[in-house]
């Protein structure tokens, strides 16, 4: 629905592909939009470089839109960041982030994947939860957010 709304409104289907160095500067800054904490642009730069760090791009246009990065030793992952910019944000771009990335993943032989993801972040639980996540383990007060401290989530995903 909100993507015939899109649609009907203008917008164009967002189109996914790997990320590479280059992508850098556009990931730093919708980064830094998303999170309290940016990462810079040498930041990506370096993590982009490392042949364990899979990377998925979501662009509308010649805009990025929308990203996802993780960290893989042997056999698993670390989802370390996924973000999708703001007036974007509800129209499905996390969840085909996350679809691809988890293929990707698969084909490159990982088995497990985990992630932390702040309590209070309703709409990241709940992305989480749709793609199979589920939690294995808990950091008490681990971010400092406006109404006080919230825990971090670990969550595990098996690949088969
Ligand atoms: C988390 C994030 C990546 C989700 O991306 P998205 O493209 O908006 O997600 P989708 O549209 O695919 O929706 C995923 C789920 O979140 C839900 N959702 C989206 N926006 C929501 C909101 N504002 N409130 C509650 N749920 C919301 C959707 O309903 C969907 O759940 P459902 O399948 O059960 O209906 C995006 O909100 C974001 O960039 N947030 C800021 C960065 C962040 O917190 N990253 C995660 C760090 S762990």
């Amino acid at each position: 629905m909100r993507r015939l709304l899109a649609r009907l409104l203008g917008g164009r289907d967002p189109v996914l592909s790997q990320a590479s160095m280059r992508d850098s500067g556009a990931l730093a800054a919708l980064h830094a939009h998303s999170f309290h904490r940016g990462w810079s642009e040498e930041e990506f730069e370096r993590l982009l470089a490392d042949r364990g760090v899979l990377a998925h791009r979501a662009m509308i246009g010649r805009r990025l839109c929308g990203f996802i990065i993780s960290h893989m030793v042997e056999a698993e992952a670390e989802i370390l960041s996924v973000a999708v910019s703001q007036r974007h944000r509800g129209s499905g771009i996390g969840r085909l982030l996350l679809a691809l990335h988890l293929g990707r993943l698969t084909a490159l032989g990982i088995k497990v994947v985990f992630l932390e993801v702040d309590e209070a972040n309703e709409p990241a639980r709940r992305l989480y939860r749709r793609a199979g996540f589920h939690e294995v383990g808990r950091r008490s007060g681990y971010y400092a957010g406006p109404r006080g401290a919230t825990s971090a989530l670990v969550l595990r995903r098996d690949l088969v």
